[in-house]
């Protein structure tokens, strides 16, 4: 039995971290798992420009910890004004690898996002120009809509013409959680990747309901059935180059998770690479996590592989059952649960 696993050094490319004391308490934690992330701009205000990204970066290396390596990337937000040379301007910067589309109303933050793909078409065309993917949320966000299908229907009415419209276009289907979006990605040509998160591989939607309702498994997108958790699980550890580690950790303070009108999101980053590693393990696949999360993200986004490593040990680690912050609380994925991987 493998009692130890080094593998390259990991990204993590879709991460939430947020600002002030809740990024001082979740950064260091990723930190020490890996050596750069895509971190998410749906701060409030959004982070849209070269200069708001800059100065988010000014505030996230001044709360690493000195004795660990992180670069963050940071995809811009994208808005119906976003111009063509505020593109250029971020990837000349050396701030951007991606841009950021979520549509409006999608999710945490997302109210002055694109309301129409046609406004940023100009963006587009210097993104494909620079090779840089657009991370896309894909959800429809029509009320009348199933919460359920709001994946599926995307990909239908959005994502597919969209790819007719701009086929030069590399795109980045994130947090994907459908056996639907495994199946397109999987047929589609080699401009379309997705990242998959350790909720969508190792939850399925009884989380939601077991021993009551549990707002800390809310996200968006929301978890699925068991057929559709396997087929994520499936993809993630295929060794297909189209899938990619992307956390979407997400947190939130207790208060603002267990109220009526919570917000969604895991916090699942206290733990994610072990996490992951058990969820590997588990299909028969830890020959497959290096991969995953240390070479096709990067060779997708075009920035180099990461040096260095990092080893996990097989281990019993406790989840702690919440993390103090601001006066309130922070409650990570598998709370109090013991997992049977950490890091060394
Ligand atoms: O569950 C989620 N939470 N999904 C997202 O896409 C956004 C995130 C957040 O920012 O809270
Ligand atoms: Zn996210």
């Amino acid at each position: 039995m493998i009692k130890e696993l080094t593998i390259t050094a990991p990204d993590d490319l879709h991460l939430h971290i947020r600002d002030e004391a809740m990024m001082q308490l979740v950064l260091p934690h990723s930190a020490a798992q890996f050596r750069r992330a895509t971190i998410m701009p749906n701060l409030k205000p959004p982070v849209t420009t070269t200069e708001l990204a800059l100065a988010y970066r000014e505030r996230i290396m001044a709360a690493i910890p000195s004795n660990m390596l992180f670069t963050p990337l940071i995809p811009l937000y994208l808005t119906d004004k976003t111009a063509g040379t505020e593109i250029r301007r971020a990837y000349e910067s050396g701030i951007s690898r991606a841009m950021k589309y979520y549509p409006a109303g999608a999710t945490t933050n997302s109210d002055s996002a694109v309301t129409n793909i046609e406004n940023i078409r100009e963006a587009i065309d210097v993104m494909i120009e620079l090779g840089m993917p657009l991370l896309i949320h894909g959800e429809v966000t029509d009320p009348s809509v199933d919460f359920f299908d709001r994946e599926s229907r995307f990909i239908d009415e959005i994502l597919e013409p969209l790819r007719r419209k701009v086929p030069d276009l590399k795109i980045v289907m994130e947090h994907i959680s459908t056996k639907h979006a495994v199946d397109y990605i999987t047929s589609a040509d080699s401009k379309l990747a997705a990242t998959i998160t350790p909720h969508h591989i190792a939850l399925n939607r009884n989380a939601l309901f077991a021993g009551g309702i549990n707002p800390h498994n809310f996200c968006f997108p929301i978890l699925k059935s068991e057929d559709n958790r396997q087929a994520v699980l499936e993809a993630a550890i295929s060794g297909n180059p189209k899938f990619f580690l992307g956390t979407d950790s997400a947190p939130h303070a207790r208060a603002n998770k267990e109220r009526t009108g919570g917000f969604g999101g895991l916090y699942s980053a206290f733990a994610a690479l072990p996490i992951y590693a058990e969820e590997f393990e588990k299909a028969g696949a830890l020959d497959k996590l290096e991969a995953f999360a240390s070479f096709y993200g990067a060779d997708f986004y075009g920035i180099e592989r990461n040096s260095g490593t990092v080893t996990l040990i097989k281990e019993a680690l406790t989840i702690p059952d919440y993390f103090d912050v601001d006066g309130d609380q922070l409650v990570p994925m598998r709370a109090g649960d013991m997992i049977s991987w950490r890091m060394a």
